[in-house]
C-alpha cells in the first residue's frame, strides 16, 4: 500500500458525523475534502475531524475540479443523491451513497450506469447488513439452514418519531418519509437474505393520518410535506415468495409493538432479526438457536460498512451493496407509492 485512498465527504450534516468516524477508524482511506452548502457544516465537521481548512467546498464540482480524490462519500439529503453521484463517477472516482439510493428506479438506474461507464465500484450505505444481527442472519443462510424463502414480514412503526431535524420531512428534498427513511432499511435487510428475487407485483396503501397536525412530536406539522407518515405493502415476486412490509413515524400503536421485527421463513427453517434467532426442526422438536457467542463483527457499523467498501476497491472485489440490489429496493418503493396512489395492486 503506497497511500491511503483520498475521499471527498458531500453532505457534512447528521449521518455524515458517522461516516466521519469510520473513515477515520480505516488504516487505507481517509477523508482530504468536505463539501456542504451550509458553511457552518462543513467548518464544524471540519475542525471535528481535523480536515485542512483549505479544502472545503460549498460546490463539489469544485471540489472534484480542484482536489484528487479516488473515492466520494455522499451524505446530502435523498433528493441530491443522484447527481453528486453521477458527478463522482465522471470525475474517475468510487461511489458510497446514503440510503435511500434515489428517490426513484429511474434515477438508480442512471447511476448504475454511470458506474459502469466509469468502472467504479457504487456502493449504497446500508448500514445494517453489517451489523452482527444482519452477519448472523446471513451466515445461517449461506450454511443452508433456511432453504428456499418464500415468506417475511418485516415492520419498523414509529409511535411518534417524525424527525424534526434534517429535511426528512420536507418532500423536495426528501421525496417521501418513513419508507424511504426507515422502510428502506428493513426491506435491504428482507431482500437480502432472499437473495433479492425479482419482483413482481406491489399492493400497498399510504396514509397521511397524524404528522400534519399538532402532536406531541418536535417537528413543525405545518412543514410536512412529504406524502405519507404510515406505509404498509405486499410484495410478490417472480419465485413465488412474497413479502410484507410496515413502516410508520407516527401512528397508534405501543414501543413495543412498533419495535423493528423482521421474519423471513424457508423451507428449512425461520429466521428472526433480533435477538438473531433460527428457528428450526431438531429431533423431533421445534427449535430456537439464539447465539451465544454472536458472529465477530465490529460493534460500529459504519465503519463496518466503510471498511467493506475500501476492501472490496483495494481487491478488486464486487460492490458489498451494490446499485443492482438497491435498484430492487427501489422498484419496491416506487411501487408501493404507485400502488397507494391507485388504490389497487400495481406491476413493478
Ligand atoms: N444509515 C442511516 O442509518 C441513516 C441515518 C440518517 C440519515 N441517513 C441518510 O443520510 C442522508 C442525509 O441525512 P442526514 O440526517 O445526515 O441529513 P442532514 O440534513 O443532517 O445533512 C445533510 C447535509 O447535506 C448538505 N447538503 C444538502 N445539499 C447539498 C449539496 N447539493 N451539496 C453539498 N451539501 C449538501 C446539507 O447542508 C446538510 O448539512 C439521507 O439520505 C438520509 O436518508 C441514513
Amino acid at each position: 500500500m503506497t497511500r491511503k485512498l483520498r475521499v471527498g465527504l458531500i453532505g457534512a450534516g447528521g449521518i455524515a458525523q458517522s461516516h466521519m468516524r469510520g473513515w477515520e477508524e480505516n488504516e487505507n482511506a481517509g477523508v482530504v475534502a468536505i463539501c456542504d452548502i451550509k458553511r457552518e457544516a462543513r467548518q464544524d465537521t471540519a475542525k471535528r475531524w481535523d480536515v485542512a481548512k483549505n479544502a472545503l467546498f460549498d460546490d463539489y464540482e469544485k471540489m472534484l475540479e480542484k482536489v484528487e480524490l479516488d473515492i466520494v462519500d455522499i451524505c446530502t439529503p435523498n433528493a441530491s443523491h443522484r447527481a453528486p453521484t453521477i458527478a463522482g463517477f465522471e470525475a474517475g472516482c468510487h461511489v458510497l451513497v446514503e440510503k435511500p439510493v434515489a428517490i426513484s428506479a429511474d434515477e438508480c438506474r442512471e447511476m448504475i450506469k454511470a458506474s459502469k461507464q466509469a468502472d467504479r465500484l457504487l456502493m449504497v450505505a446500508q448500514v445494517l447488513r453489517f451489523g452482527v444481527e444482519g452477519q448472523t442472519l446471513r451466515t445461517w443462510v449461506d450454511a443452508g439452514l433456511v432453504g428456499d424463502i418464500y415468506w417475511s414480514q418485516c415492520s419498523l412503526l414509529r409511535p411518534r418519531g417524525v424527525p424534526s431535524w434534517g429535511e426528512f420531512i420536507d418532500a423536495e428534498a426528501s421525496g417521501w418519509g418513513p419508507c424511504y427513511d426507515l422502510g428502506v432499511h428493513i426491506l435491504d435487510m428482507a431482500l437480502y437474505m432472499m437473495d433479492f428475487p425479482e419482483p413482481v407485483s406491489v399492493s400497498a396503501a399510504t396514509y397521511l393520518e397524524l404528522a400534519d397536525r399538532p402532536s406531541l412530536m418536535k417537528h413543525d406539522p405545518a412543514k410536512y410535506t412529504v406524502p405519507e407518515d404510515m406505509a404498509a405493502g405486499f410484495i410478490r415476486f417472480a419465485n413465488g415468495a412474497t413479502l410484507s412490509v410496515q413502516t410508520s413515524w407516527a401512528l397508534n400503536v405501543t414501543e413495543a409493538a412498533g419495535r423493528m421485527n423482521i421474519i423471513l421463513c424457508g423451507t428449512e427453517g425461520g429466521l428472526q432479526y433480533s435477538p438473531p434467532t433460527l428457528v428450526r426442526e431438531e429431533n423431533g422438536m421445534l427449535t430456537n438457536s439464539i447465539p451465544q457467542v454472536p458472529v465477530d463483527v465490529p460493534e460500529d457499523g459504519f465503519a463496518a460498512e466503510i471498511a467493506a467498501f475500501v476492501e472490496a476497491i483495494l481487491k478488486g472485489k464486487p460492490s458489498p451493496v451494490p446499485g443492482e440490489q438497491a435498484l430492487i429496493t427501489q422498484r419496491i418503493l416506487d411501487g408501493i407509492y404507485a400502488s397507494g396512489d391507485a388504490g389497487k395492486e400495481v406491476k413493478v
